[in-house]
């Protein structure tokens, strides 16, 4: 592989954009589910009104530009891998062959399924209630309207974080792992929700031991 094979060179790239915007977008998932939930429950009112101005919107940039980034990556690769070859568009062997879809292609499919509903959440869902919220760019909500979008926004931010798990099997399987395999996708769902379950139970509890 050289440095003068644009198709390559300009797939790893996206392949390293892809998992920095995954990184940013699911790292900010887990702050506000595992770090700022519990954070929130312990600050006053006059505190909320200090902090929240200035930590939401930042952390909600971070979030929402992280989603797209890796929503918009995640379909260029899906299209340089199984969609194109050099000079050539169509399914590539990696998603098809004689024997029908592959079991490379059935995980990615999987995995860019549940990214892209978990990406529709946050721009179609939590991002305009937050919006509201905090009055970013369109006018505050009324005060007795706060809990209800406070209430939509933390239910799909707990659903998709539930679905990084599967999602992210999705995106590892496909390349490293190959077969489809209904047990193991199962097996994999168990564990990584199980790890999820836990950490939730953890971050009630870290504040009291760190
Ligand atoms: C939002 C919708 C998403 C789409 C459409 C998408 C699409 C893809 C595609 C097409 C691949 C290449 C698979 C292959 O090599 O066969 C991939 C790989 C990967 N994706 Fe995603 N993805 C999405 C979300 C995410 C998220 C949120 C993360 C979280 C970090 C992520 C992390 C990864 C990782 C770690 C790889 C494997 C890279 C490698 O093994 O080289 N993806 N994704």
């Amino acid at each position: 592989m050289a440095l003068t094979d644009f198709f390559s060179n300009f797939h790893l790239f996206m392949r390293w954009f892809h998992v920095f915007a995954g990184i940013v977008w699911i790292g900010h998932l887990y702050f506000f589910n595992f770090v700022n939930l519990q954070l929130q429950a312990t600050l006053d009112d006059a505190t909320k009104k200090i902090v929240n101005p200035q930590l939401m919107p930042r952390a909600l940039w971070w979030f929402r530009w992280g989603a797209m980034g890796t929503f918009l990556s995640g379909w260029v690769l899906f299209t340089m891998i199984y969609m194109y070859q050099p000079g050539i568009w169509g399914p590539t062997e990696l998603f098809s062959n004689m024997e029908g879809v592959t079991g490379r292609a059935w995980w990615i499919l999987i995995g860019m399924l549940l990214g892209s509903i978990m990406w529709f959440n946050v721009w179609f869902v939590i991002w305009p209630s937050q919006k509201k919220i905090f009055g970013l760019g369109v006018p505050k909500a009324a005060p007795e309207a706060i809990p209800a979008l406070r209430a939509r926004a933390t239910l799909f931010s707990r659903v998709n974080t539930f679905l990084s798990g599967p999602m992210l099997l999705g995106m590892l399987a496909a390349a490293h792992y190959s077969a489809i395999n209904v047990p193991t996708f199962l097996a994999f769902t168990a564990i990584a929700v199980a790890f999820i379950v836990t950490s939730y139970r953890l971050s009630v509890r870290v504040a009291r031991v760190s």
